[in-house]
């Protein structure tokens, strides 16, 4: 069987084709990707106007490429999936009509994908890591503890109260004068620097009233821009700004590792397969190793998608597509785009 999955909905224009019934190492058929950083950078974030223009523009040439590397024709696929939410509503609308459009042509299936549960899925592509699993959904606009029990059965366990982790990163860089995407800047230069220079905050760590394992990140932001307003501008010199850099980056390590391991206290006798990690942010590698040693201590495999397939693919919104397609399930032509689309009530 083979699917292709189209995302559109905040910064990436991307198709990807797999198929299921491969073994793992032969699934990924297609990765035909077009970024928009360069469009969005003299702005220092998205723009969704510029987005849903860029996704209009690219769309047509980013599915003749992904049917070349596929090397097969368009009706060969056998079922059309693209993200209808959550996500900037234009480009959101760009891709699912797409998606809708090929489907009808084509007399296919389609399936509505929601982008977090794509983030969530991406590791079965790679690996044969059945449910449950503890997962660390962590990207631009989201960061999330949630045990991932089936398809389309979500708990969520924390969630953050505030900026998401990739925003703290997206912002963070611009403070330090970085450029934009932050977290991949911010992780070159962290390698540069000494991550004990700076203490930082860790909000909601030590918080032993609340229940959950949410997570709060304005403030290590701001707690940034004042060490960067401590020092005038000819005195922030390369290495001050990698301490700084390297400082916040193992703060957010220090988090994400406090949070997940009240989440493992939270499931407590669950007998979970893996630890997994999910989202832009997963690909930091920093973090991996964080991540890694706390699955090792608690004696489950940590699993993470190569770093391509964590960051936003046309390939996990394909692969989510594949898992619904594989039970029967299919989305009628008229389902909506939404901005919003909490994981959660996925449920059914
Ligand atoms: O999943 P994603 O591509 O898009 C959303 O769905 O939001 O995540 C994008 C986020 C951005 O905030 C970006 O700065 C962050 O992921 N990111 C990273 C790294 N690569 C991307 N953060 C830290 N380290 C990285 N290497
Ligand atoms: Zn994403």
């Amino acid at each position: 069987m083979l699917v292709l999955g189209i995302e559109t909905s905040c910064d990436e224009t991307a198709i990807g084709i797999v198929d299921p019934d491969a073994p793992t190492g032969a699934r990924l058929c297609a990765h035909a990707l077009a970024t928009q950083i360069e469009a969005h950078k003299p702005y220092g974030g998205v723009v969704p106007e510029i987005a849903a223009r860029a996704h209009l523009d690219r769309i047509e040439d980013l599915l003749t490429d992904a049917l070349k590397q596929a090397g097969i024709p368009l009706n060969r696929i056998d079922g059309f999936a693209a993200t209808c939410g959550p996500g900037l509503i234009g480009g959101v609308m760009v891709g699912a009509m797409t998606g809708k459009a090929l489907a009808v042509v084509q007399e296919k299936p389609f399936i509505a994908i929601n982008h977090l549960e794509a983030h969530a899925l991406t590791v079965r592509l790679s690996y044969d890591v059945g449910f449950p699993y503890l997962l660390l959904l962590m990207s631009g606009g989201h960061c999330q503890i949630v045990l991932v029990e089936g398809l389309g059965c979500y708990r969520q366990l924390g969630t953050t109260l505030d900026d998401a982790v990739g925003e703290c990163f997206d912002k963070s860089a611009k403070i330090l004068g970085l450029g934009y995407p932050g977290g991949p800047l911010i992780e070159q230069v962290a390698a540069l620097g000494n991550p004990c220079a700076f203490t930082l905050p860790r909000p909601l760590c030590g918080d032993s009233s609340r229940t959950g394992c949410d997570f709060s990140f304005s403030g290590l932001k701001t707690a940034v821009r004042h060490e960067i307003m401590k020092r005038a501008p000819d005195e922030r010199s390369p290495s001050f700004i990698s301490d700084i850099a390297a400082s916040l980056q193992k703060t957010i390590g220090d988090i994400l590792v406090n949070r997940t391991t009240k989440a493992f206290d939270i499931i407590n006798n669950t007998r979970i397969q893996a630890l997994v990690v999910g989202g832009g942010v997963a690909a930091n590698k920093a973090l991996r190793s964080r991540l890694t040693e706390l699955a090792n201590s608690r004696k489950v495999p940590f699993l993470a998608p190569p770093p391509e397939l964590c960051t936003d693919n046309g390939v996990m919104i394909a692969w989510a597509g594949a898992e619904r397609l594989t039970l029967g399930q299919t989305s009628p032509f008229d389902t909506r785009c939404r901005p919003r689309w909490p994981l959660e009530s996925l449920c059914g």
